[in-house]
C-alpha cells in the first residue's frame, strides 16, 4: 500500500514550506525570476499550461512532485492503464482511456482485449449516425429524423450535451439537438414542445438503465411519440438506446439491435466517449467524434508518458494540492474564455466532485486531511460581472484556471474598435495580471484617489491563476482538455488514496426518495415514520399539490 499523504517526508515538508510560503507573494517572485512567466510553463497534446502566476518557487514544485512519488501516483497511473481493479469498492477496472485506443491498440481486461470490442460499437454508432444525418433513417412515417432528444442524467447527460454545445460549430446544420435530464416534468415537456414526434429520434442514455429519472422521461417521451404516431412499432424507428444493461433495454421495449452498448469498467462520468456519446456522433459526425477521441488520446499518452515536471495533469492536481492541502483553498473555479464552453464547469462538477467528494480512504480509514475542493465557474466575461469581485478582493483564496483560444470559431471584426476575439482575449490576461500582481495603496493614492476611499480601491494580488491557452477550439483541442481535467482528477485521488471511481455517497438519498414516491401518491393518509421535519413537509405536501 503506498503511504497516506500525510505520512510522507514530502508532506511534512511541504507543511515547513507552507508556514515559509505565508510570505510568498507572485509578485515578488517575478521580480526576483523576471523569466519566470517564460519558465514555468508545459505543453502537451495541443494544450499550453502557463502555471507561473501560483504561490510556488521551484522547491515548492519539488516537494509536490516528490509528494506525488511518495503516495505512487506513477504506479497507481500504471495500474489503471493496465486495466487493474482499481476501482476496489466495486471491483471494476476503470478504462476510459480504451475508449480512445486506437484500433491496433490491446487493452486487456480479465483475459480479453476489449478494444476490437470499442471499435465494433463505434463502427456501430458511425454506420447509425451516417444513415440519421443522411436522411436515409427514416421514421415511422417515412420522414428523415432531424430532432434528437438525449434523455440522461449525471454522466449521461452532462459530457454529452456540454461536448454538443462545445462542438455547436462543427454541428451538422438543420439537426437539433435537445438534452433532457431533470425528473421535473418541464425539463421534457419544454423540451419537445416545438418538436415533430414523426421526426424525432429518442436516445435514452443510461449506464444501468434503472435511473429514475431517465426511466420516467424515457416512459413519458415514449408516450408523447406514441400520442401523436398511434403505433407501438413506431419505438423501433424513433428510440434507440445507450447502456451496458441489454436485458433492462429490452424489457423497456427497445430493440436490442438498436442498442449500443459500453462496459462496467467505463464509469459513469468518464463515459462521454463511449457509446454515451452517439448524440455527440450525430451532431458531428463520426469523423468529428473519432477526432474527439483522437484529442482524448493525445492526452492520455502525454500524461502516461511526460515527465512529472512537464506533465500537465500532474501540475495541474498538484498545484490543486498545494492550495487545498496546504493554503484551505476551500474552492476551485474553472473559467473558460470561450462560449461554446458554457458547460464546462457544470461538466467538470460532476467529474470532480462524484470523483473525490470522498472522506475514506482506500483502506477504510478516514481521511485527516481535505480532498476534493467545490468546482464551479462559469465562461468569461460572464463571470466578471458576477463573482469576480469575491475572488479579487473577498476573504477566500480561490485558485482559478482561465482557459482560451488564440483563433476564435467567429471572427466579429469590429466591437468597441477591436476584434471581439481581442476584446476577450484581452480579458483573461488582464484578469490574471490582476489577480497576480494586484494594485498597492501607493499606487491607488498615487492616481489621486481620497484617502478614505484608497483602502477600498486596493487589490492585493497574489491570487494564484493557471492559464490553458490552445489554437483553436476543435473536436481534437476538446478531447484533450477533458482527459486533462480528467487525469487531474486522477492525480488528487491518488495522492489523497481514494477511490475515484466509485460513487456511494449519492445512494441514500436514492433510496429514501424511493420509499418516500409511495407516500407522496398513497390515496389514504400514509403512516409516516420519518423525522418531524419530513412527516410535515411530505404531509403540507399531499395537502396542498
Ligand atoms: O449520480 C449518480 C450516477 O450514478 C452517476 O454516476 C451517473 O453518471 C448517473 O447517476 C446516471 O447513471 P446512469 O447512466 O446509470 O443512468
Amino acid at each position: 500500500m503506498p503511504a497516506l499523504p500525510n505520512n510522507t517526508a514530502a508532506w511534512t515538508a511541504l507543511e515547513n514550506h507552507a508556514q515559509d510560503a505565508q510570505n510568498l507573494s507572485i509578485p515578488h517572485l517575478f521580480q526576483v525570476d523576471p523569466q519566470r512567466g517564460d519558465r514555468l510553463t508545459a505543453e502537451g497534446a495541443g494544450l499550453y499550461l502557463d502555471y507561473s502566476k501560483n504561490r510556488v518557487t521551484d522547491d515548492t514544485l519539488t516537494l509536490l512532485l516528490d509528494l506525488a512519488r511518495e503516495t505512487g501516483v506513477e504506479a497507481k497511473r500504471a495500474a489503471m492503464f493496465a486495466g487493474e481493479k482499481i476501482n476496489v469498492t466495486e471491483g471494476r477496472a476503470v478504462l476510459h482511456t480504451a475508449l480512445r485506443a486506437p484500433r491496433d491498440a490491446t487493452v486487456m481486461v480479465d483475459g480479453r482485449n476489449v478494444v476490437p470490442d470499442v471499435h465494433d460499437v463505434l463502427d456501430r454508432m458511425a454506420a447509425f449516425a451516417e444513415q440519421v444525418r443522411s436522411g436515409r433513417w427514416l421514421g415511422f412515417t417515412g420522414k428523415p429524423l432531424k430532432n434528437i432528444v438525449n434523455i440522461g442524467i449525471g454522466g449521461s447527460d452532462l459530457g454529452p450535451v456540454m461536448a454538443y454545445e462545445a462542438l455547436r460549430h462543427y454541428a451538422q446544420k438543420g439537426l437539433t439537438l435537445r438534452f433532457v435530464s431533470n425528473v421535473d416534468g418541464t425539463d421534457l415537456t419544454e423540451k419537445t414542445r416545438d418538436l415533430d414526434p414523426a421526426e424525432t429520434l429518442v436516445i435514452v442514455s443510461s449506464k444501468t438503465f434503472t435511473t429514475q429519472e431517465t426511466m420516467a422521461n424515457a416512459q413519458s417521451a415514449r408516450t408523447w411519440l406514441l400520442a401523436a404516431l398511434e403505433d407501438d412499432a413506431a419505438v423501433a424507428r424513433h428510440f434507440v438506446a445507450v447502456s451496458t444493461n441489454a436485458e433492462a433495454v429490452q424489457i423497456f421495449g427497445i430493440d436490442p439491435a438498436n442498442m449500443f452498448g459500453f462496459w462496467d469498467w467505463v464509469g459513469g462520468r468518464y463515459s462521454m466517449d463511449s457509446a454515451i456519446g452517439l448524440s455527440v456522433m450525430l451532431a458531428v459526425g463520426p469523423d468529428g467524434f473519432r477526432e474527439l477521441l483522437a484529442g482524448f488520446h493525445d492526452m492520455d499518452e502525454h500524461f502516461r508518458t511526460a515527465p512529472l515536471e512537464r506533465n500537465l495533469p500532474v501540475l495541474l492536481g498538484m498545484l490543486g494540492i498545494w492550495y487545498n492541502n496546504f493554503h484551505d483553498a476551500q474552492s476551485h473555479a474553472v473559467l473558460p474564455y470561450d462560449q461554446y464552453l458554457a458547460y464546462f464547469p457544470a461538466y467538470l462538477q460532476q467529474l470532480d466532485m462524484e470523483s473525490n467528494g470522498k472522506h475514506i480512504t482506500l483502506d477504510g480509514q478516514t481521511v485527516t486531511y481535505q480532498t476534493g475542493p467545490v468546482i464551479w465557474g462559469q465562461p468569461g466575461t460572464n463571470g466578471q460581472h458576477a463573482f469576480y469581485q469575491l475572488i479579487h478582493q473577498g476573504t477566500k483564496l480561490i485558485p482559478c484556471d482561465f482557459i482560451g483560444f488564440c483563433q476564435t470559431l467567429n471572427p466579429l471584426p469590429l466591437g468597441n474598435g477591436a476584434p471581439h476575439h481581442d476584446l476577450l482575449m484581452a480579458n483573461v490576461f488582464a484578469q490574471t495580471e490582476a489577480l497576480a500582481f494586484g494594485k498597492t495603496l501607493e499606487q491607488v493614492l498615487a492616481e489621486g484617489v481620497p484617502a478614505d476611499l484608497a483602502p477600498h480601491r486596493v487589490f492585493d494580488g497574489n491570487r494564484p491563476t493557471n492559464t490553458i491557452l490552445a489554437d483553436r477550439l476543435t473536436p481534437r483541442t476538446l478531447g484533450a482538455l477533458i482527459a486533462l481535467y480528467e487525469h487531474k482528477v486522477f492525480v488528487q485521488g491518488a495522492v489523497w488514496n481514494i477511490n475515484s471511481f466509485d460513487q456511494w455517497g449519492v445512494e441514500l438519498g436514492k433510496v429514501l426518495a424511493g420509499k418516500i414516491v409511495p407516500e407522496l401518491h398513497a390515496e389514504s393518509e400514509p403512516e409516516l415514520k420519518h423525522d418531524s421535519s419530513t412527516n410535515a413537509l411530505i404531509r403540507r405536501y399531499r395537502a396542498r399539490r
